[in-house]
């Protein structure tokens, strides 16, 4: 990541009129870093762990993931080689997949997720014999280093704008796990919320509940499932009337991620859940390259 800041907090005025919340964006999507969001924060963290540096480091995930995509670009901006274990169907993802080919990053395309660790173990095994230094990311970072840096993230700027609520996209675990994790260690703690993109609850919440560990701390871990709305990568009208509602108001969001947790946020204004002009962080975790990417 480009030295300096970190991402900024912003005062969502039009959207927190709209809602009837005082609404805050922890900004992600805004970390100085293209297109990378929560994965930039996660994969810097989890690079800086590394006690030597990689000459290749392997990963998986979705074609038109957001961490793949971060790890080739700083792979090409260290000057180590990235190896992705691509999950999915090559149609309608030849732009994903041309910026992966931009950064020089190498891949394979499994349709079938029984292929994905047996492809890794072979290109790990085949690396090492050749005297490489490897190192293999888990999918999404869901990794200790990464973790522990949302759990830091997660105490700066809850101390700074004490938030009753955080909401957040849980896909993986660690960005969920991290910030609950976070607000653990403080006095006056938010609830948080993560509103899963992908997974079933309680798939979703054992993974939560394990980043949570590693960045220390044992959790009452809230995941809702009821945003999915077609599961990871899917939706109806439903979430795309929420991204529109972003967009209207100057907040940009995706389909896959923010446009669900935002859905679950609304919602939970909608019920009561959330009273009426309390602080709410939404933590934007990116996604704008998944909403320009769509149908290409
Ligand atoms: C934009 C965006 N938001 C949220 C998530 C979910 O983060 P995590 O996998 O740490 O739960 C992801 C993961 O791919 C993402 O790309």
């Amino acid at each position: 990541m480009i030295d300096g800041t970190d991402s900024p907090v912003q005062h969502l005025r039009r959207l927190s009129a709209e809602l009837g919340v005082e609404l805050l964006a922890k900004r992600d999507d805004l970390l100085p870093f293209p297109l990378g969001g929560n994965k930039v924060r996660k994969l810097t963290a989890e690079l800086a762990s590394l006690d030597a540096a990689p000459d290749l480091v392997i990963s998986n995930g979705a074609i038109a993931s957001n961490h793949c995509r971060t790890l080739a670009l700083l792979a090409a901006e260290h000057g180590f080689r990235s190896h992705l274990v691509l999950h999915g169907d090559r149609d309608g993802e030849t732009r994903a997949l041309a910026l992966l080919d931009a950064t020089g990053a190498t891949y394979d395309v499994v349709s079938d997720p029984a292929d994905i660790a047996p492809t890794i173990d072979a290109r790990h095994a085949k690396a090492a014999a050749r005297g490489d230094r490897v190192h293999v990311v888990a999918g999404g970072c869901h990794t200790r280093a990464g973790a522990i840096a949302y759990r830091d993230a997660a105490v700066a700027v809850i101390s700074a704008h004490r938030p009753a609520w955080v909401v957040v996209a849980s896909g993986t675990g660690a960005t969920h796990g991290g910030i609950a994790a976070g607000a653990a260690q403080l006095a006056d703690r938010p609830r948080v919320v993560g509103v899963s993109v992908g997974r079933i609850a309680e798939r979703g919440t054992a993974a939560v509940a394990e980043a949570a560990r590693w960045a220390g701390a044992d959790v009452d871990v809230d995941f809702r499932d009821a945003y999915l709305d077609g599961g990871y990568g899917r939706h109806t009208a439903a979430t795309a009337s929420v991204v529109a509602l972003g967009w209207k108001n100057g907040l940009p969001l995706d389909h896959t991620y923010t446009g669900k947790a935002m859905a679950g946020l609304r919602d939970m204004v909608g019920t009561g859940e959330i009273a009426p002009g309390a602080r709410v962080l939404f933590w934007h975790t990116g996604g704008l390259a998944n909403y320009l990417l769509e149908g290409g």
